[in-house]
């Protein structure tokens, strides 16, 4: 029995900052961000906005479309979580209306945690192939202003719904898997913004996808050449088209270095303007991909997901013949599309504040335009509320 993704849908922060302001701020040559890193733009979250608003913003579509009777499973992917101790999901849950009867969790593994979310959904549908699990992956990626990790913020949510008998995408076994113990990107608990050093953490990203790669293989993994397109995680754009041009070589695919790089040109869409989204980015890599290309249908994808520290997993997925009619092309284009430009100085404020920890009645203001929004804290507790009107 086929098991895979049903439905997918994303949202992302209210505002946009270009890098051109980025690099005319900070006096760097712009070719270094849309060249050298492939970014043109970053999300940046409202006042108003966190990983619980984003995650429900992304997966109300879903239940709107399929209602929530199925759903007996949340499984949220995040590594900037709100709590460590309550999973963002029952926020969520509560924000979508969920029925009271279903188990939500919470799971942490850098960016590689929305594919561990997406594998263990596969496996609890292949025992219970009546029952749906939401997957959502919500991230804010943060870093130290004036650092070389700046240029790459972004933040995003992507909700996929795993059931069996998908409608878009069927996610195929095995997997190759790849561990290794490694210091290349991490945040302490104390911290609000990432740790990294930046060139250890792209060659560890680059000896995870031979690894990976080689344990597909020996698991009976699909050759190289069978593939229409490869969708890798993304740090930032650029690392998608330096991981395919690795794997080609390690992989000893003939590939002209034009092929490589419209193989995976189109998943690099929405990142390209989002920027890194942890947990979502490979998934947003995936509906760029779905949504720009409209050739897939029965074809098999590659798809390489990366998790700092690191764990890794390379697996193949069948787009389902007829997926293009349950696509959600125009709603996630106009995610992208409607957010509200920010300059440096708007940014930079944003960036440097944080919320009170004194547990006092604290109000936000009312800021995002998204369908949800954290109103404010009191007794150090987060409160969100649905708007009224949705956007
Ligand atoms: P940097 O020091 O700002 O930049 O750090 P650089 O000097 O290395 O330049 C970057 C690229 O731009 C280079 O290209 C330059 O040549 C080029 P490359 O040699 O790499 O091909 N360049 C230019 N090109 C055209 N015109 C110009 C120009 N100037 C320079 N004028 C770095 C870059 C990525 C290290 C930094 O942004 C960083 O630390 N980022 C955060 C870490 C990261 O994203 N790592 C990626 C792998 S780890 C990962 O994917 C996991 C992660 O998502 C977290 C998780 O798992 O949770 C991060």
């Amino acid at each position: 029995m086929p098991i895979g993704i049903h439905d997918l849908s994303f949202a992302t922060g209210h505002y946009v900052l270009e890098h051109a302001e980025l690099a005319r701020a900070y006096g760097v040559d712009i070719d270094k961000f849309h060249l050298g890193i492939g970014q043109e733009a970053m999300s940046v979250l409202a006042a108003d906005e966190d990983i619980v608003t984003m995650a429900a913003a992304a997966a109300q579509p879903i239940v709107d479309r399929h209602g929530t009777g199925d759903i007996r499973t949340v499984l949220l992917a995040t590594e900037t979580a709100v709590d460590q101790a309550k999973s963002a999901g029952v926020y969520v849950h509560s924000l979508l209306g969920l029925p009271a009867a279903t188990r939500v969790v919470e799971l942490k593994q850098a960016c590689y945690g929305a594919t561990a979310a997406l594998q263990f959904a596969a496996a609890l549908v292949a025992r219970e192939p009546s029952q749906r699990v939401l997957v959502i992956a919500t991230d804010v990626a943060r870093y130290d202003l004036e650092s070389p990790g700046e240029s790459t913020q972004g933040a995003a949510a992507v909700a996929m719904l795993v059931a069996a008998d998908p409608a878009i995408l069927r996610v195929e076994s095995p997997s190759g898997l790849f561990t290794a113990d490694i210091m290349d990107f991490w945040r302490p608990n104390y911290r609000s913004t990432a740790l990294v050093d930046g060139r250890t953490s792209i060659t560890a990203y680059l000896q995870a996808v031979e690894g990976a790669w080689k344990d597909y293989g020996e698991q009976g993994g699909r050759a190289i050449d069978e593939f229409s397109a490869f969708c890798y995680h993304q740090p930032f754009t650029k690392m998608a088209h330096k991981a395919h041009r690795h794997l080609a070589e390690f992989a000893s695919l003939a590939d002209t270095p034009n092929e490589l790089h419209t193989a995976v040109l189109p998943t690099t869409l929405y990142n390209r303007v989002i920027g890194n989204s942890y947990t979502a980015s490979l998934y947003l890599g995936l509906a760029a991909l779905l949504d720009h290309r409209t050739d897939l249908d029965g074809r098999p994808l590659a798809m390489f997901s990366y998790g700092s520290g690191s764990v890794a997993e390379f697996f193949g997925a069948t787009v389902v013949p007829g997926h293009r009619e349950h696509l959600r092309t125009a709603g996630n284009r106009s995610a992208v599309n409607r957010r509200t430009p920010i300059d440096f100085a708007g940014y930079r404020a944003l960036h440097e504040q944080t919320l009170p920890t004194d547990g006092r009645d604290h109000e936000l203001p009312v800021e995002g335009s998204g369908p949800f929004r954290l109103l404010g804290l009191s007794g150090h507790k987060r409160i969100y509320q649905a708007r009224a009107h949705r956007s």
